[in-house]
């Protein structure tokens, strides 16, 4: 640990810590543009000048002592920055001195000189960090005179990325971004002096999966979502801390919403899992929220057709229906993209109805080594900790075999589509029953005899396993259309129905359950996760055995496992 002297108060600071970042630690904030704590240092904007010394030295060379004891303080004679230098012993710093003060302003004054000053049409506006130091450390006035120099506007950099290079202030985190963590050496200065713009190298575009963290990062409106700009101004946006669902990696995020209306996701920082980053597929996999599939209401088949019904006829009838099969008659196929209490009350709902076993869907697709899995499922690792399933899709050929023999009457599908496992329409059709739990409608939606609306991601509130075996937590951001159910309550009075006996009364009680039956999950409740999630499982962990459904209750059924399952 060194001692250093902020402000005129000493702080102890671990080896390698920078000075920006210590000041920030020490309560004193010194403005940056260029210095972004996940990429390199290359100390090009000069906002965080601040005045800096070293331990004055006696004629012995030992550090001379000041009346407070401490190192006493030979201050350089000119500002130093603090974004590329770390802490060292006895050092001091001075983060609002008048030369600090001076400094500031004058680089505030130099940024803006060329700047549009286009704020009431800029999308960045209500977070422009040009707004902010300008309010906070800049002046109100300018003394530029000048016919300021006109840049290109408007530039499709690629096909998610829109850039203003009147706006960029040069400070070049995009171009380190695309180097250092997206591994695609893309964007680049051209021209001298006032005249410099970034631009994309020649031939290329700004086109990889992470190319929307250019926008985050960029500390001025020069670099805009293509998605987004222009539809909504930041200030009204509702935030939400949430996940992303589209692989296994569950990146941490904050939704933007306005009347229940998302606008759009960015990455939420936490280094045990996505750092400050998401990839672009994530980042925009939200429009099917507002899709015109949607499925707004409960609906039970009526004679040839399916007629709306309200939600206690439509789960009576499921219920009904359901009651009839025994044992393998019956399938269920739920879907890894559920959270765990969903997981959970699907396995409660098998075992009312003596079905021998639960299929997941297992869904792939090209992944990278940065943050995209080739798991597109968010939560395989919660399905595997339950012992819902030890090898995902691997039943799901005799299920389809079951539907098309016939010996499989009656099926219940939790958000997947039957069509896509190989069940002709055909073979659906000659099911007695078909209960389908989904938000969207398909091929397959048309000949259930049961249709029950469910919530989407951003929807509801829930946990989920990542792929590395950390437990995270899904938040409400919207409200669903129409007369849509939460999933967990669906197979809740489902269950109920089913069975005649009362179970949980809120997602809570669900999760509470759940932990006393599983032991990764002892003592967690669904507020104890947290904003950054725990760690319950190995990255790489072998499955969980599948849960014996046959077996007298799940309880029993988690005490035959394993020590340490
Ligand atoms: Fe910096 Fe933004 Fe300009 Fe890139 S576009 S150099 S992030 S100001
Ligand atoms: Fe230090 Fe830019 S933040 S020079």
């Amino acid at each position: 640990m060194f001692n250093v002297q902020i402000d005129g108060v000493w702080h102890q600071f671990p080896k390698g810590t920078r000075v920006i970042e210590a000041c920030e630690q020490a309560g004193s904030y010194v403005p940056r543009y260029c210095y972004h704590k996940k990429l390199s240092s290359p100390g090009n904007c000069r906002m965080c000048l601040i005045e800096m010394g070293l331990p004055k030295l006696g004629p012995d060379r030992k550090p001379e002592l000041g009346t407070d004891g401490k190192p006493a303080i030979n201050w350089m004679a000119r500002p130093q920055i603090s974004c590329a230098q770390d802490v060292a012993e006895g050092m001091g710093v001075r983060t609002n001195s008048p030369l600090v003060k001076e400094c500031q302003q004058g680089v505030m004054e130099f940024l803006l000189i060329n700047h549009p000053l286009d704020c009431p049409i800029c999308d960045q506006a209500g977070e422009c960090r040009l707004q902010e130091f300008s309010v906070d450390y800049g002046t109100s006035q300018s003394r530029f005179l000048e016919n300021k120099v006109k840049k290109p506007k408007n530039v499709v950099l690629g096909p998610r990325v829109t850039l203003d290079d009147e706006r960029c202030i040069l400070c070049s985190r995009c171009i380190r971004f695309c180097q250092e963590i997206a591994k695609d050496d893309v964007l680049g200065f051209v021209d001298r002096g006032s005249y410099t713009v970034l631009t994309a190298h020649p031939g290329k575009r700004l086109e990889n999966n992470y190319s929307l963290n250019t926008v985050d990062i960029c500390p001025v409106g020069a670099l805009t979502s293509t998605d987004f700009r222009f539809k909504m101004r930041v200030w009204f946006l509702k935030e939400t801390k949430s996940i992303c669902t589209s692989c296994a990696t569950g990146c941490n995020t904050i939704i933007g919403t306005r009347e229940d209306v998302i606008y759009r996701q960015t990455p939420r920082e936490n280094d045990a899992v996505n750092s400050c980053w998401m990839c672009d597929y994530g980042r925009l996999n939200f429009d099917y929220l507002q899709s015109e599939r949607r499925l707004l209401e409960p609906q039970i088949l009526s004679g040839e057709k399916l007629v709306a019904a309200d939600w206690q006829t439509a789960i009576a009838q499921a219920a009904l229906e359901l009651k009839q099969f025994s044992g393998s008659e019956i399938a269920i196929i739920a879907s890894g993209r559920m959270t765990n209490e969903e997981l959970w009350l699907t396995l409660q709902l098998a075992k009312t109805l003596n079905v021998p076993s639960i299929e997941i869907v297992p869904r792939t697709g090209p992944g990278d080594d940065i943050l995209l899995s080739e798991d597109r499922n968010p939560n395989m690792n919660g399905a595997r900790l339950l012992g819902v399933t030890s090898e995902p899709g691997a039943k799901l050929p005799a299920i389809a075999d079951g539907v098309k023999s016939g010996r499989v009457t009656g099926l219940i599908t939790l958000g997947e589509n039957p069509m896509r496992l190989g069940i002709s329409a055909e073979q659906l059709e000659t099911l007695s029953t078909f209960v389908v739990m989904d938000i969207l409608s398909n091929a397959a939606t048309e000949y259930a005899t049961v249709v029950l609306p469910s919530f989407a991601f951003a929807e509801k509130r829930g946990s989920m396993i990542n792929g590395e075996g950390r437990l995270q937590r899904l938040n409400r951001a919207v409200r669903a259309p129409g007369a849509a159910r939460d999933d967990w309550k669906i197979l809740r009075d489902l269950t109920q129905a089913c069975s005649g006996q009362n179970s949980s009364y809120s997602i809570e009680d669900v999760f509470r359950q759940m932990a006393e039956a599983v032991p990764r999950l002892t003592g967690l409740s669904l507020s104890k996760i947290g904003d950054l999630g725990v760690q319950v499982m190995e990255a790489h962990e072998s499955p969980a055995p599948p849960v014996d459904l046959a077996a007298k209750n799940i309880e029993e059924a988690e005490s035959q496992r394993p020590p340490g399952r």
